[in-house]
Protein backbone atom coordinates (compact mmCIF):
# COMPACT_ATOMS: atom_id res chain seq x y z
CA UNK A 1 0.00 0.00 0.00
CA UNK A 2 2.74 2.20 0.59
CA UNK A 3 3.42 3.41 -3.28
CA UNK A 4 -0.15 4.33 -3.64
CA UNK A 5 -0.12 6.20 -0.36
CA UNK A 6 2.83 8.31 -1.41
CA UNK A 7 1.16 8.36 -5.03
CA UNK A 8 -2.07 10.23 -3.65
CA UNK A 9 0.17 12.61 -1.65
CA UNK A 10 2.03 13.40 -4.42
CA UNK A 11 -1.15 13.66 -6.71
CA UNK A 12 -2.74 16.19 -4.26
CA UNK A 13 0.19 18.02 -4.02
CA UNK A 14 0.81 18.90 -7.67
CA UNK A 15 -3.21 19.07 -8.34
CA UNK A 16 -3.06 22.83 -8.05
CA UNK A 17 -0.56 23.10 -10.82
CA UNK A 18 -2.50 20.93 -13.15
CA UNK A 19 -4.72 23.59 -14.40
CA UNK A 20 -5.36 23.14 -17.61
CA UNK A 21 -6.34 20.56 -20.18
CA UNK A 22 -3.07 20.15 -21.99
CA UNK A 23 -0.84 20.42 -18.67
CA UNK A 24 -2.79 17.65 -17.15
CA UNK A 25 -2.29 15.15 -20.35
CA UNK A 26 1.37 15.85 -19.99
CA UNK A 27 1.76 15.96 -16.14
CA UNK A 28 -1.31 14.38 -14.37
CA UNK A 29 -0.49 11.01 -13.02
CA UNK A 30 3.00 11.08 -13.84
CA UNK A 31 4.63 12.43 -11.11
CA UNK A 32 8.12 11.45 -10.88
CA UNK A 33 8.74 11.51 -7.41
CA UNK A 34 6.27 7.91 -7.62
CA UNK A 35 9.29 6.09 -8.51
CA UNK A 36 12.39 5.57 -7.24
CA UNK A 37 14.82 6.52 -9.80
CA UNK A 38 12.56 10.00 -10.32
CA UNK A 39 11.89 8.95 -13.77
CA UNK A 40 10.80 11.71 -15.66
CA UNK A 41 8.79 8.69 -18.03
CA UNK A 42 6.18 6.20 -16.36
CA UNK A 43 8.88 2.83 -16.59
CA UNK A 44 7.41 0.17 -18.55
CA UNK A 45 6.87 -2.34 -15.55
CA UNK A 46 6.03 -5.42 -17.94
CA UNK A 47 6.31 -7.84 -14.22
CA UNK A 48 3.65 -10.27 -14.45
CA UNK A 49 3.61 -10.66 -10.69
CA UNK A 50 5.31 -8.89 -7.33
CA UNK A 51 7.05 -9.37 -4.02
CA UNK A 52 5.03 -9.66 -1.28
CA UNK A 53 6.52 -8.62 2.42
CA UNK A 54 4.42 -11.13 3.95
CA UNK A 55 1.36 -12.76 2.90
CA UNK A 56 -0.94 -10.29 1.70
CA UNK A 57 1.55 -7.29 1.98
CA UNK A 58 2.58 -5.57 -0.89
CA UNK A 59 3.77 -2.47 -2.26
CA UNK A 60 1.07 -1.34 -4.04
CA UNK A 61 0.65 -4.24 -6.70
CA UNK A 62 0.24 -7.99 -6.31
CA UNK A 63 -0.19 -9.59 -9.71
CA UNK A 64 -0.14 -7.23 -12.79
CA UNK A 65 -4.11 -8.40 -14.28
CA UNK A 66 -5.06 -6.92 -10.88
CA UNK A 67 -3.11 -3.82 -11.00
CA UNK A 68 0.59 -2.48 -12.83
CA UNK A 69 2.28 0.38 -12.45
CA UNK A 70 2.52 1.72 -15.63
CA UNK A 71 -1.78 1.25 -16.62
CA UNK A 72 -1.96 3.23 -13.40
CA UNK A 73 -0.26 5.90 -14.54
CA UNK A 74 -2.26 6.09 -18.13
CA UNK A 75 -5.38 5.37 -16.00
CA UNK A 76 -4.72 7.86 -13.67
CA UNK A 77 -4.04 10.85 -16.31
CA UNK A 78 -7.41 9.33 -18.55
CA UNK A 79 -9.43 10.06 -15.25
CA UNK A 80 -8.26 13.55 -14.53
CA UNK A 81 -8.53 14.23 -18.32
CA UNK A 82 -12.30 12.96 -18.45
CA UNK A 83 -12.86 14.76 -15.19
CA UNK A 84 -13.52 11.53 -13.28
CA UNK A 85 -12.44 10.33 -10.05
CA UNK A 86 -11.34 7.05 -11.78
CA UNK A 87 -10.42 5.22 -15.37
CA UNK A 88 -10.33 1.54 -15.98
CA UNK A 89 -8.54 0.45 -19.02
CA UNK A 90 -9.21 -2.74 -21.13
CA UNK A 91 -7.81 -4.85 -23.91
CA UNK A 92 -9.75 -2.76 -26.34
CA UNK A 93 -12.95 -0.62 -27.06
CA UNK A 94 -15.19 -3.79 -27.69
CA UNK A 95 -13.82 -5.51 -24.29
CA UNK A 96 -14.59 -2.13 -22.30
CA UNK A 97 -18.52 -2.61 -23.87
CA UNK A 98 -18.57 -6.08 -23.02
CA UNK A 99 -17.37 -5.07 -19.10
CA UNK A 100 -20.24 -1.98 -18.79
CA UNK A 101 -22.90 -4.70 -19.83
CA UNK A 102 -21.33 -7.10 -17.03
CA UNK A 103 -22.43 -4.15 -14.75
CA UNK A 104 -25.97 -6.14 -15.52
CA UNK A 105 -28.26 -8.81 -14.68
CA UNK A 106 -29.65 -11.19 -17.23
CA UNK A 107 -33.47 -10.15 -18.10
CA UNK A 108 -32.42 -6.38 -17.75
CA UNK A 109 -32.80 -4.03 -20.75
CA UNK A 110 -30.48 -2.17 -22.77
CA UNK A 111 -31.06 1.02 -24.35
CA UNK A 112 -28.88 1.41 -27.47
CA UNK A 113 -28.87 3.91 -30.03
CA UNK A 114 -29.35 2.75 -33.41
CA UNK A 115 -26.69 4.50 -34.97
CA UNK A 116 -23.07 3.39 -33.33
CA UNK A 117 -20.11 1.45 -34.69
CA UNK A 118 -20.82 -1.57 -36.31
CA UNK A 119 -18.98 -3.56 -33.92
CA UNK A 120 -20.98 -2.59 -30.73
CA UNK A 121 -24.26 -2.78 -32.65
CA UNK A 122 -23.50 -6.51 -33.57
CA UNK A 123 -22.16 -6.83 -29.83
CA UNK A 124 -25.41 -5.78 -28.63
CA UNK A 125 -27.94 -7.60 -30.93
CA UNK A 126 -25.88 -11.05 -31.26
CA UNK A 127 -23.66 -11.53 -27.97
CA UNK A 128 -25.60 -9.27 -25.06
CA UNK A 129 -29.03 -10.81 -26.45
CA UNK A 130 -27.36 -14.40 -25.74
CA UNK A 131 -26.65 -13.43 -22.04
CA UNK A 132 -30.23 -12.71 -21.17
CA UNK A 133 -30.56 -9.27 -22.06
CA UNK A 134 -32.81 -7.26 -23.65
CA UNK A 135 -31.96 -4.81 -26.21
CA UNK A 136 -33.85 -2.33 -28.18
CA UNK A 137 -32.32 0.33 -30.43
CA UNK A 138 -33.49 3.47 -30.71
CA UNK A 139 -33.22 6.86 -32.56
CA UNK A 140 -31.52 8.58 -29.40
CA UNK A 141 -31.39 11.85 -31.09
CA UNK A 142 -35.06 11.77 -31.01
CA UNK A 143 -35.50 12.76 -26.87
CA UNK A 144 -39.20 11.16 -27.06
CA UNK A 145 -38.25 8.50 -28.81
CA UNK A 146 -35.67 7.61 -25.70
CA UNK A 147 -37.87 8.07 -23.50
CA UNK A 148 -40.95 5.89 -24.84
CA UNK A 149 -38.70 3.17 -25.30
CA UNK A 150 -37.35 2.94 -21.66
CA UNK A 151 -39.51 0.49 -19.42
CA UNK A 152 -38.97 -0.85 -15.80
CA UNK A 153 -35.90 -3.41 -16.60
CA UNK A 154 -34.14 -0.52 -18.37
CA UNK A 155 -30.72 -0.60 -16.86
CA UNK A 156 -28.77 1.01 -19.56
CA UNK A 157 -28.63 3.51 -21.82
CA UNK A 158 -25.80 3.41 -24.68
CA UNK A 159 -25.14 6.25 -26.77
CA UNK A 160 -21.98 7.40 -28.98
CA UNK A 161 -22.13 11.38 -30.38
CA UNK A 162 -21.03 12.17 -32.83
CA UNK A 163 -22.43 8.42 -34.10
CA UNK A 164 -20.37 6.22 -36.45
CA UNK A 165 -20.48 6.60 -39.86
CA UNK A 166 -23.21 9.30 -40.18
CA UNK A 167 -21.75 11.89 -37.70
CA UNK A 168 -25.50 12.40 -36.01
CA UNK A 169 -24.71 14.44 -32.98
CA UNK A 170 -26.88 13.67 -29.54
CA UNK A 171 -27.96 15.39 -27.12
CA UNK A 172 -26.32 13.91 -23.85
CA UNK A 173 -27.37 16.40 -21.08
CA UNK A 174 -31.02 15.55 -22.72
CA UNK A 175 -30.73 12.23 -22.42
CA UNK A 176 -29.04 12.11 -18.85
CA UNK A 177 -32.24 14.32 -18.23
CA UNK A 178 -34.81 11.82 -19.34
CA UNK A 179 -32.59 8.55 -18.42
CA UNK A 180 -32.14 9.94 -14.57
CA UNK A 181 -35.69 10.89 -14.35
CA UNK A 182 -35.71 7.05 -13.67
CA UNK A 183 -33.57 5.39 -10.57
CA UNK A 184 -30.92 2.75 -11.66
CA UNK A 185 -30.41 3.08 -15.27
CA UNK A 186 -26.94 4.24 -16.32
CA UNK A 187 -26.45 6.21 -19.22
CA UNK A 188 -22.97 5.25 -21.30
CA UNK A 189 -21.81 7.74 -23.65
CA UNK A 190 -19.04 6.46 -26.13
CA UNK A 191 -16.73 9.21 -26.67
CA UNK A 192 -14.10 7.93 -28.88
CA UNK A 193 -15.02 10.15 -31.92
CA UNK A 194 -14.44 13.31 -29.49
CA UNK A 195 -12.03 12.57 -26.77
CA UNK A 196 -11.76 14.55 -23.47
CA UNK A 197 -10.18 17.49 -25.84
CA UNK A 198 -13.53 18.17 -27.53
CA UNK A 199 -16.21 16.54 -25.28
CA UNK A 200 -16.76 15.57 -21.44
CA UNK A 201 -19.77 13.62 -20.83
CA UNK A 202 -19.38 12.83 -17.60
CA UNK A 203 -19.76 16.63 -17.12
CA UNK A 204 -22.58 16.81 -19.22
CA UNK A 205 -25.13 14.13 -16.84
CA UNK A 206 -23.86 10.36 -18.41
CA UNK A 207 -22.55 8.03 -15.67
CA UNK A 208 -20.06 6.50 -18.01
CA UNK A 209 -17.90 7.87 -20.18
CA UNK A 210 -15.93 4.78 -22.30
CA UNK A 211 -13.34 5.01 -25.53
CA UNK A 212 -11.78 2.83 -27.99
CA UNK A 213 -8.33 4.54 -27.21
CA UNK A 214 -7.10 2.68 -29.62
CA UNK A 215 -8.63 6.11 -31.77
CA UNK A 216 -7.76 9.64 -30.76
CA UNK A 217 -6.37 8.95 -27.38
CA UNK A 218 -3.42 6.84 -28.70
CA UNK A 219 -3.30 8.48 -31.95
CA UNK A 220 -1.28 6.78 -33.58
CA UNK A 221 -2.53 3.67 -34.72
CA UNK A 222 -0.30 0.71 -33.05
CA UNK A 223 -2.98 -0.02 -29.97
CA UNK A 224 -5.83 -1.48 -28.99
CA UNK A 225 -7.49 -0.35 -26.20
CA UNK A 226 -10.68 0.91 -24.62
CA UNK A 227 -11.21 2.86 -21.36
CA UNK A 228 -13.99 3.95 -19.33
CA UNK A 229 -14.47 6.66 -16.51
CA UNK A 230 -16.58 7.07 -13.84
CA UNK A 231 -17.38 9.35 -11.05
CA UNK A 232 -19.09 6.89 -8.91
CA UNK A 233 -17.11 5.06 -6.14
CA UNK A 234 -19.65 1.97 -6.33
CA UNK A 235 -19.10 1.82 -10.01
CA UNK A 236 -15.76 2.06 -9.92
CA UNK A 237 -15.48 -0.86 -7.55
CA UNK A 238 -17.52 -2.80 -9.79
CA UNK A 239 -15.79 -2.10 -13.13
CA UNK A 240 -12.58 -3.09 -11.06
CA UNK A 241 -13.57 -6.40 -10.16
CA UNK A 242 -14.45 -7.14 -13.83
CA UNK A 243 -11.38 -5.49 -14.78
CA UNK A 244 -9.74 -8.32 -12.42
CA UNK A 245 -11.82 -11.34 -12.55
CA UNK A 246 -12.77 -11.20 -16.23
CA UNK A 247 -9.43 -9.86 -16.92
CA UNK A 248 -9.38 -8.36 -20.57
CA UNK A 249 -6.66 -5.81 -19.30
CA UNK A 250 -4.14 -4.22 -22.25
CA UNK A 251 -0.55 -4.84 -21.88
CA UNK A 252 1.75 -2.49 -19.77
CA UNK A 253 3.75 -1.93 -23.49
CA UNK A 254 0.69 -0.40 -24.68
CA UNK A 255 -0.62 1.05 -21.56
CA UNK A 256 2.74 2.92 -22.11
CA UNK A 257 2.39 4.06 -25.63
CA UNK A 258 -1.32 5.80 -24.95
CA UNK A 259 0.13 7.32 -22.28
CA UNK A 260 2.48 8.72 -24.40
CA UNK A 261 0.26 9.64 -26.99
CA UNK A 262 -1.65 11.38 -24.40
CA UNK A 263 0.47 14.01 -24.72
CA UNK A 264 -0.29 15.17 -27.82
CA UNK A 265 -3.32 14.83 -27.90
CA UNK A 266 -4.82 18.58 -27.46
CA UNK A 267 -2.13 19.52 -30.17
CA UNK A 268 -3.36 16.82 -32.58
CA UNK A 269 -7.22 16.97 -32.34
CA UNK A 270 -6.85 21.12 -33.21
CA UNK A 271 -5.07 20.09 -35.93
CA UNK A 272 -7.59 17.17 -37.04
CA UNK A 273 -10.39 20.13 -36.77
CA UNK A 274 -8.42 22.12 -38.47
CA UNK A 275 -8.20 19.74 -41.67
CA UNK A 276 -11.53 17.61 -40.75
CA UNK A 277 -12.78 20.73 -41.56
CA UNK A 278 -10.86 22.20 -44.34
CA UNK A 279 -11.63 18.91 -46.10
CA UNK A 280 -15.38 19.42 -45.45
CA UNK A 281 -15.40 22.82 -46.41
CA UNK A 282 -13.84 21.42 -50.04
CA UNK A 283 -16.44 18.74 -50.26
CA UNK A 284 -19.73 20.90 -49.47
CA UNK A 285 -18.60 22.55 -52.55
CA UNK A 286 -17.42 19.57 -54.79
CA UNK A 287 -20.49 18.44 -57.87
CA UNK A 288 -19.25 14.89 -57.67
CA UNK A 289 -20.24 14.64 -53.88
CA UNK A 290 -24.09 14.64 -53.15
CA UNK A 291 -24.13 15.44 -48.84
CA UNK A 292 -21.17 16.19 -46.65
CA UNK A 293 -21.91 15.00 -43.40
CA UNK A 294 -19.71 16.74 -40.50
CA UNK A 295 -20.56 18.40 -37.01
CA UNK A 296 -18.48 21.06 -37.79
CA UNK A 297 -20.04 22.74 -40.49
CA UNK A 298 -23.04 25.32 -39.91
CA UNK A 299 -25.26 23.08 -42.64
CA UNK A 300 -25.61 20.23 -40.06
CA UNK A 301 -28.25 19.46 -38.75
CA UNK A 302 -26.82 19.08 -35.11
CA UNK A 303 -25.03 22.59 -35.78
CA UNK A 304 -25.69 24.27 -32.71
CA UNK A 305 -26.21 21.74 -30.43
CA UNK A 306 -22.49 20.84 -31.38
CA UNK A 307 -21.53 24.00 -30.23
CA UNK A 308 -23.15 23.81 -26.47
CA UNK A 309 -21.89 20.18 -25.92
CA UNK A 310 -18.52 20.32 -27.71
CA UNK A 311 -15.77 22.88 -27.53
CA UNK A 312 -14.86 21.17 -31.14
CA UNK A 313 -14.76 18.65 -33.71
CA UNK A 314 -12.28 15.92 -34.32
CA UNK A 315 -11.90 14.69 -37.90
CA UNK A 316 -14.14 12.59 -38.89
CA UNK A 317 -15.49 13.45 -41.93
CA UNK A 318 -18.79 11.35 -44.04
CA UNK A 319 -19.02 12.04 -47.16
CA UNK A 320 -22.00 10.80 -50.28
CA UNK A 321 -20.53 10.52 -53.31
CA UNK A 322 -22.61 11.19 -56.54
CA UNK A 323 -23.10 7.72 -58.64
CA UNK A 324 -23.52 4.05 -57.10
CA UNK A 325 -20.70 1.77 -55.13
CA UNK A 326 -19.26 1.49 -58.72
CA UNK A 327 -17.79 5.27 -58.25
CA UNK A 328 -17.01 4.77 -54.13
CA UNK A 329 -14.77 2.15 -55.13
CA UNK A 330 -13.00 3.87 -57.88
CA UNK A 331 -12.76 6.62 -55.73
CA UNK A 332 -11.45 4.88 -52.32
CA UNK A 333 -8.90 2.38 -54.41
CA UNK A 334 -7.35 5.76 -56.19
CA UNK A 335 -7.27 7.78 -52.92
CA UNK A 336 -2.78 8.00 -52.27
CA UNK A 337 -2.55 10.19 -49.09
CA UNK A 338 -5.39 8.46 -47.37
CA UNK A 339 -5.06 4.47 -46.72
CA UNK A 340 -8.52 2.48 -47.71
CA UNK A 341 -8.34 0.69 -43.64
CA UNK A 342 -11.26 0.14 -41.60
CA UNK A 343 -9.82 2.40 -38.50
CA UNK A 344 -9.81 6.07 -37.35
CA UNK A 345 -8.18 8.67 -35.34
CA UNK A 346 -4.30 7.84 -35.88
CA UNK A 347 -2.13 11.06 -37.47
CA UNK A 348 -2.59 8.95 -41.10
CA UNK A 349 -5.41 10.12 -43.06
CA UNK A 350 -7.58 6.64 -43.91
CA UNK A 351 -10.79 6.25 -45.51
CA UNK A 352 -13.97 3.47 -44.93
CA UNK A 353 -16.49 2.26 -47.10
CA UNK A 354 -18.68 1.80 -43.59
CA UNK A 355 -21.12 -0.24 -45.66
CA UNK A 356 -18.71 -3.14 -46.66
CA UNK A 357 -16.05 -2.65 -44.00
CA UNK A 358 -16.92 -0.70 -40.31
CA UNK A 359 -20.99 -1.95 -40.39
CA UNK A 360 -20.76 -5.04 -42.48
CA UNK A 361 -22.11 -7.05 -39.89
CA UNK A 362 -25.41 -4.00 -39.27
CA UNK A 363 -27.65 -5.78 -41.31
CA UNK A 364 -29.11 -4.75 -44.64
CA UNK A 365 -31.72 -3.48 -44.11
CA UNK A 366 -30.77 -1.52 -40.89
CA UNK A 367 -27.92 -0.27 -43.36
CA UNK A 368 -30.80 1.23 -44.97
CA UNK A 369 -32.54 3.14 -42.71
CA UNK A 370 -29.61 4.51 -41.04
CA UNK A 371 -28.61 5.84 -44.54
CA UNK A 372 -25.83 3.68 -44.64
CA UNK A 373 -25.86 3.14 -47.94
CA UNK A 374 -23.37 2.07 -50.97
CA UNK A 375 -22.16 5.79 -51.59
CA UNK A 376 -21.42 6.43 -48.03
CA UNK A 377 -17.66 6.81 -47.54
CA UNK A 378 -15.90 7.87 -43.94
CA UNK A 379 -12.82 9.84 -43.70
CA UNK A 380 -10.99 10.11 -40.31
CA UNK A 381 -8.80 13.02 -41.44
CA UNK A 382 -5.45 12.75 -40.52
CA UNK A 383 -2.49 15.16 -39.53
CA UNK A 384 -0.56 15.42 -43.03
CA UNK A 385 -0.75 18.66 -44.45
CA UNK A 386 -4.29 19.94 -45.50
CA UNK A 387 -3.83 21.21 -49.27
CA UNK A 388 -2.13 17.41 -49.92
CA UNK A 389 -5.11 15.74 -48.34
CA UNK A 390 -7.67 18.00 -50.47
CA UNK A 391 -5.68 17.55 -53.79
CA UNK A 392 -5.72 13.57 -52.76
CA UNK A 393 -9.83 13.85 -52.31
CA UNK A 394 -9.72 15.61 -55.39
CA UNK A 395 -7.55 13.65 -57.76
CA UNK A 396 -9.33 10.64 -56.54
CA UNK A 397 -12.65 12.16 -57.09
CA UNK A 398 -11.86 13.13 -60.54
CA UNK A 399 -10.97 9.27 -61.34
CA UNK A 400 -14.91 8.14 -60.28
CA UNK A 401 -15.79 11.23 -61.94
CA UNK A 402 -14.09 12.24 -64.78
CA UNK A 403 -16.50 15.02 -66.19
CA UNK A 404 -16.90 16.85 -63.54
CA UNK A 405 -14.76 19.15 -61.37
CA UNK A 406 -14.60 21.58 -58.28
CA UNK A 407 -14.08 24.91 -58.75
CA UNK A 408 -12.58 25.63 -55.21
CA UNK A 409 -9.27 27.31 -55.30
CA UNK A 410 -8.27 25.12 -52.24
CA UNK A 411 -5.02 28.11 -51.34
CA UNK A 412 -8.07 30.63 -51.21
CA UNK A 413 -10.54 27.71 -48.57
CA UNK A 414 -7.48 27.01 -46.43
CA UNK A 415 -6.39 30.93 -46.13
CA UNK A 416 -9.54 31.98 -45.11
CA UNK A 417 -9.99 29.02 -42.31
CA UNK A 418 -10.95 29.97 -39.33
CA UNK A 419 -11.28 27.48 -36.02
CA UNK A 420 -11.85 29.26 -32.84
CA UNK A 421 -11.79 26.45 -29.78
C1 LIG B 1 -16.99 4.53 -31.96
C2 LIG B 1 -16.30 3.23 -31.68
N1 LIG B 1 -16.50 2.64 -30.50
C3 LIG B 1 -15.90 1.47 -30.20
C4 LIG B 1 -15.06 0.83 -31.09
C5 LIG B 1 -14.42 -0.48 -30.73
O1 LIG B 1 -13.10 -0.24 -30.34
P1 LIG B 1 -11.91 -1.31 -30.49
O2 LIG B 1 -11.69 -1.52 -31.95
O3 LIG B 1 -10.79 -0.66 -29.77
O4 LIG B 1 -12.38 -2.56 -29.82
C6 LIG B 1 -14.81 1.42 -32.33
C7 LIG B 1 -13.93 0.77 -33.30
O5 LIG B 1 -13.82 1.18 -34.44
C8 LIG B 1 -15.46 2.65 -32.63
O6 LIG B 1 -15.28 3.27 -33.81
Amino acid sequence: MEHQENKQCLTQGYLEAFKHFATKAIHAGQEPEQWKSRAVVPPISLAATFKQYSPGEFAGYEYSRCGNPTRHCLEEAVATLDGATYCVAFASGLSATLNVVHLLDAGDHIICNSDVYGGTNKYFRTLATKMGLKVTFVDCSDLNSLEAAITPDTKLVWIESPTNPTLVVIDIQGCADIVHKHQGILLAVDNTFMSPYFQRPLSLGADICMCSATKYMNGHNDVVMGLVSVNCDKLYEKLKFLQTDIGAVPSPFECFLCNRGLKTLPLRMRQHFHNGLAVAMYLERDPRVDKVLFPGLPSHPQYELTKRQCTGVSGMVSFYIKGGLEHAKIFLTSLKVFALAGSLGGYDSLAAHAAIMTHASVPEEDRALLNITDTLIRLSVGLEDAEDIIEDLDQALQVAHPDLTNPTKVEDLLRNLKISD
